[in-house]
């Protein structure tokens, strides 16, 4: 490394998007930081801007650009000295537009191809017009990250899992991320270790279908993720585990079980289902019914009684009537979830749903309206069932008023209490005696470290 890559540097990245896109940020700041530059919380006047972008719905695409159009005016207003760097899933997917709509950004660089930055950066100084990067290399972007990552907390993110061969009719992911492929556990277990001895008490493992995870073990065999997670486990320190995102069709019978068997593991479970209807179903090429989602509930039910649920909806998918639309509040009110995510269905482009005809906008309104209010009572019926019931909780921070602390439930709800000294990083026992539609609000009973 030459003396002038040293010099002081700042750095701003903005994030969209996924948890996935949350670690890669961080991964990228790591990367960055051994040539110079210092992480700053504004655009304005920073030597490299990074917006790390989200494709997966029409919206998420506009707020890329109209975010550029603003950097363009910050960097001319700088006489040029910004570089610009779109990562994410809209360069990766519109890598070419990107260079020809905003011909003022410098580097467009796909997920696959973080671990090249600094090469990138380099060619980008050396040369007029856009650096372009989305090619999907053999090799694991992963496996050339750094060790030295900044810490990121009592509760901190790890990607094990990257891409999706799913090819579900309105999503981008497949054709953004590239094809599933599972970080080797060895490395994944010593990047664990290294975020508990940096102060991680809870360690939830990403990927866009995480519980699809095969990464080779240290014997040399192929890892399930139940495996991984009994690997993880073992830690000292280590108090939760969570997962997210998962598929329906890979919610395997030892993954069930460990929900019954691995008492680090959170009774909390994000499993999208998209829709009640078969027929819709079908239609998204989930290759699974509804039944086969109660099913799979049911029996994690049965091996974690106070496992809680949450889910993603999209209403409005082509072909969606309102018989198919009954049964996915049908699947809702049967299932209770604590928490959901719901969208109306937009077109992406290259998805094979855009090709179809299209359900009107006001009728995507109104089912997102009826369903959203059945999730939203759902959920608050789910956080008043707790008040009065006493609950360990994570604390994570202060609160946002001076002398509050915050943490988090077993089930991810955000729990706040008034207490005066430092409690982070430790578990307390909190009795719960108010329920907010997003948080919880409790008195601490015992401060003692609880093992999970
Ligand atoms: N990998 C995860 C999540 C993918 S994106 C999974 O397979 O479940 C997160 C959520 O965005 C999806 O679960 C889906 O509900 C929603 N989504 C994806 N594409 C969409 C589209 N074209 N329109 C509306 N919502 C979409
Ligand atoms: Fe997208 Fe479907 Fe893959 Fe999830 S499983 S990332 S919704 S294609
Ligand atoms: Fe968005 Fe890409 Fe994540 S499209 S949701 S940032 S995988």
């Amino acid at each position: 490394m030459t003396s002038s890559a040293k010099s002081p540097r700042t750095l701003h990245v903005i994030t969209h998007g996924c948890q996935m896109n949350v670690y890669d940020s961080a991964r990228m700041t790591d990367l960055l930081r051994p040539l110079g530059y210092r992480v700053v919380n504004a655009p304005e006047g920073a030597d490299m801007v990074i917006l790390n972008t989200c494709h997966i719905r029409e919206r998420a695409e506009e707020k890329v650009f109209s975010q550029l159009g603003r950097l363009r005016k910050m960097k001319e207003g700088q006489g040029g000295a910004m570089m610009i760097a779109v990562t994410g899933c809209v360069a990766q997917a519109e890598g070419e537009v990107l260079a020809r709509r905003a011909p003022f950004v410098d580097l467009v660089v796909g997920p696959q191809a973080y671990h090249r930055l600094p090469e990138l950066i380099a060619a980008a100084h050396r040369r007029q017009g856009v650096v372009i990067d989305t090619d999907f290399p053999a090799e694991q972007k992963f496996d050339h990250l750094p060790d030295d990552a900044a810490p990121q907390g009592v509760v901190s993110f790890l990607s094990i899992q990257e891409g999706c061969d799913k090819f579900c009719s309105f999503c981008v992911v497949p054709y953004t991320r590239g094809a599933e492929a599972s970080r080797p556990a060895a490395g994944v277990i010593a990047e664990a270790r290294r975020m508990v001895a940096q102060g991680a008490r809870e360690i939830a493992l990403l990927g866009q279908n995480v519980n699809a995870y095969h990464g080779e073990g240290p014997d040399g065999g192929e890892w399930s993720l139940a495996r991984l997670l009994y690997a993880l486990a073992e830690i000292e320190g280590l108090e939760r585990l969570r997962y997210t995102t998962s598929h329906p069709n890979e919610m395997t019978e030892d993954l069930i079980a460990a929900h019954g068997d691995n008492p680090k593991l959170m009774p909390f479970l994000h499993l999208p289902v998209q829709s009640g209807s078969d027929k819709i179903l079908g239609a998204m090429n989930r290759k699974h019914k509804a039944d086969e989602f109660r099913r799979i509930v049911e029996a994690l039910r049965a091996v974690r009684p106070d496992i809680a649920l949450s889910s993603d909806f999209i209403v409005g998918h082509p072909g969606e009537t309102e018989e198919d639309f009954a049964a996915t509040m049908r699947l809702v009110e049967e299932t209770g979830f604590a928490l959901a995510y719901s969208f109306k269905y937009s077109p992406r482009p290259g998805t094979p749903a855009a090709a179809l005809p299209q359900i009107e906008e006001a009728v995507k309104d109104a089912r997102l309206q009826q369903l959203q209010a059945l999730l939203r009572a759902q959920q608050a019926a789910f956080n008043a069932a707790l008040v009065g019931r006493e609950t360990p909780v994570l604390f994570t921070g202060p609160g946002r008023h001076a002398g509050q602390s915050a943490g988090r439930s077993l089930w991810l709800q955000p729990v706040v209490v008034e207490h005066q000294a430092n409690l982070t990083g430790t578990i307390g026992r909190v009795k719960i005696t108010r329920a907010n539609p997003n948080s919880l609000a409790g008195q601490i009973v015992s401060k003692e470290q609880i093992a999970a």
